[in-house]
């Protein structure tokens, strides 16, 4: 099969950090484009960085990204590994693990390594870059927070499955008359947590970036019932923190969080349940968010950053991360997200969105 001509010719493609739906069809689109359009030959690196330093690698063929387009999960494994943050008070893994992968790079004959994964992933990419490697980074996260892109794919299968947990539990709440306060993924972004809520009509949002005050949640929800609406769902981040916690010190706020519930959904509940004397359950929605096929909007985005991606490889444009930039795919130099984490904006038009609709986003 006649090729068009790559400055790339051997690329190695890992994908890093927590798992969301979407990755696979980004897989399929970098090497389907590489392979058919430009002959490239592709490594697949298991289980993120991890695999660059243990080695664990295998050459991808046409028949390991066919029919994955639809599949969740990855099909190169993922890991948490972070070469970059040394694991003990001694630096020396950290320059083990870094001249380890710059070495099966190198002994591989890599052009270029692509990897798909957060602000982690791409951080390292970038550090890796600045080491002398050639890098690519594809932005994908259900979180939805990683600077230079407007959109990550994996969020919106994470949304469809956030709002669809929260219309169910309407019923169930309305049916009983409770509060149920449901904890949705996002440590340190609340991005999910504001589109779930706002899509599934949560009557309280909480998010990480705005600490919440639990009289003005308590004070929302006995207005509602005093207007005869019995049941209140609480839509939580579980990164979403209270003023109170927000004043202590790290130790102070780790004790107080083992002493007040495993996570803030309980600890939301709890309060809710001791200031208004209302009955109030939590329901945590955990890794459900991650799992699973993709939505058709995150195939479609997947696809295009995973062809753009690969078309980077071919004109030899290293040191880049495709993005969604409005309604087009661009790039972003690699740079751009290092270290960094994006967050709702106080003046977010969704912000005003819920508020305008009568929700309750934890503060005055
Ligand atoms: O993928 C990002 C994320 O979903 C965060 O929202 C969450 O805090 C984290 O992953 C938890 O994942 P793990 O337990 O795999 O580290």
């Amino acid at each position: 099969m006649a090729t068009a001509k790559s400055v790339t010719k051997k690329f190695g493609i890992l994908t890093a950090g927590g798992d969301c739906p979407g990755l696979n069809a980004a897989i399929r689109g970098v090497c389907r484009t590489a392979h058919d359009r430009y002959g490239m030959e592709i490594v697949g690196i298991a289980n993120g960085f991890r695999g660059l330093i243990d080695e664990d690698v295998r050459i991808l063929k046409p028949e390991d990204f066919t029919g994955i387009l639809t599949r969740g999960g990855t099909i190169l494994g993922s890991s948490r590994e972070k070469p970059f943050t040394p694991t003990s008070d001694k630096d020396d893994d950290v320059t083990d693990k870094v001249s380890a992968i710059k070495d099966t790079y190198a002994k591989l004959g890599l052009d270029c390594l692509v990897v798909l994964g957060g602000n982690g992933t791409n951080t390292t990419g970038y550090k890796l870059s600045r080491e002398g490697l050639n890098v690519i980074g594809l932005p994908k996260t259900i979180d939805n927070d990683i600077f230079g892109t407007d959109k990550t794919f994996g969020f919106d299968s994470a949304l469809t499955i956030g709002t669809e947990a929260i219309d169910r539990l309407h019923s169930t709440a309305q049916s009983h008359s409770r509060i149920i306060v449901i904890e949705l993924m996002g440590h340190k972004a609340g991005w999910l947590a504001l589109y779930a809520g706002l899509a599934g009509g949560g009557d309280v949002i909480l998010l990480p970036e705005f600490p919440y005050d639990i009289r003005v949640i308590s004070r929302h929800l006995e207005k509602r019932a005093k207007s005869g609406r019995m049941f209140s769902i609480v839509v939580a981040a579980e990164g979403a923190i209270s003023v109170k916690e927000s004043e202590m010190d790290k130790k102070d706020r780790k004790k107080f969080r083992a002493e007040n519930g495993p996570s803030v959904a309980y600890r939301v509940a709890q309060k809710i349940n001791e200031d208004t004397g209302m009955e109030t359950r939590a329901t945590v929605l955990g890794y459900v968010q991650r799992g699973g096929i993709p939505s058709a909007s995150d195939r479609i985005l997947a696809t295009s950053l995973g062809t753009a991606a690969a078309e980077l490889l071919a004109k030899g444009q290293y040191g880049r991360m495709v993005a969604l930039q409005g309604d087009a795919i661009g790039s972003v130099d690699l740079s751009i997200p290092e270290g960094k984490v994006k967050n709702v904006p106080n003046d977010h038009y969704m912000i005003d969105t819920a508020k305008a609709v009568g929700t309750c986003m934890g503060f005055e």
